[in-house]
């Protein structure tokens, strides 16, 4: 079976003493993973080295972060490289997230070179991809998404896919409470895994994990994570309440 992941994005949010204790409300629910599961806490990166090691004896949970320069290294003063990240224990990062791509100009091209960046570091990277209202709204979400895809990622070899994580953030529902129906999602995931299968095949568009985001709360996240192409989500809003997160990681496959 796909890995089922839950994976909390808290983008700019929670001091370090709020961190500290949201990580350890939601350590102390003992929810025990199975081997398909994953939890990742997308951290700041001032944070990555405590909640690594508040994870570090947990089974399946896992620290991300949630950007990483485009470039190895050299005179970007404020940015953090896949290196770094790689030398502190991080083992996956968030690339491409609609904030990144609106706010900071990323293109799918520069994308391209964080993803191989952070493959070239052992870090698994959480690729975002996701249509704004007007496109959906046009209709042309399919296409919009599928470019997304192959811009940043099918320059890759099959053995390299199959061990990525994509997530579907259709940006009308970041941060909306405007969450896509699951008959929406569905139909995304769906068609994402045949733009992926067309280009590598059923066998490794089926092991892809491909996580929704887009407003999943502890009360639509068991709905959304039901559909048959949904492994999970990635989650902003909620998973920056302990009890909501929980439930959210409950909701898992
Ligand atoms: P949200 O954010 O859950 O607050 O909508 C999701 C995300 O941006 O990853």
């Amino acid at each position: 079976m796909r890995k089922q992941i839950a994976a909390a994005n808290w983008k700019m949010n929670l001091t370090f003493q709020q961190a500290e204790k949201l990580i350890d409300d939601v350590l102390d629910a003992n929810i025990m993973l199975s081997s398909n599961q994953l939890v990742l806490f997308a951290v700041p990166y001032p944070y990555l080295l405590m909640t690594r090691s508040d994870v570090e004896d947990e089974y399946n949970y896992e620290v991300a972060a949630q950007n990483c320069h485009h470039e190895k290294s050299g005179a970007y003063t404020g940015e953090v490289s896949a290196g770094m990240l790689h030398s502190i224990g991080v083992n996956y990062c968030i690339v491409g997230h609609s904030e990144r791509r609106e706010y900071f100009g990323e293109t799918n091209t520069m994308l391209a070179e964080k993803i191989n960046l952070c493959l070239g570091n052992k870090i698994v990277p959480v690729f975002c991809c996701g249509e704004p209202l007007a496109v959906r709204e046009a209709g042309t979400q399919n296409n919009f998404v599928a470019k997304q895809l192959a811009d940043s990622l099918f320059h890759l070899p099959a053995e390299i896919i199959r061990g990525l994580i994509i997530a579907y953030e259709p940006i009308w529902a970041i941060g909306t409470g405007k969450t896509a129906t699951s008959e929406q999602a569905q139909e995304m995931h769906h068609h994402l895994r045949s733009v992926i299968a067309r280009q590598y095949g059923t066998a490794v568009a089926n092991e892809v994990p491909i996580l929704y985001g887009g407003s999943v709360k502890a009360n639509n996240a068991k709905e959304l994570f039901g559909c048959a192409d949904v492994d999970g989500g990635l989650v902003g809003g909620a998973s920056l309440v302990a009890a909501d997160f929980i439930e959210i990681i409950k909701a898992l496959k």
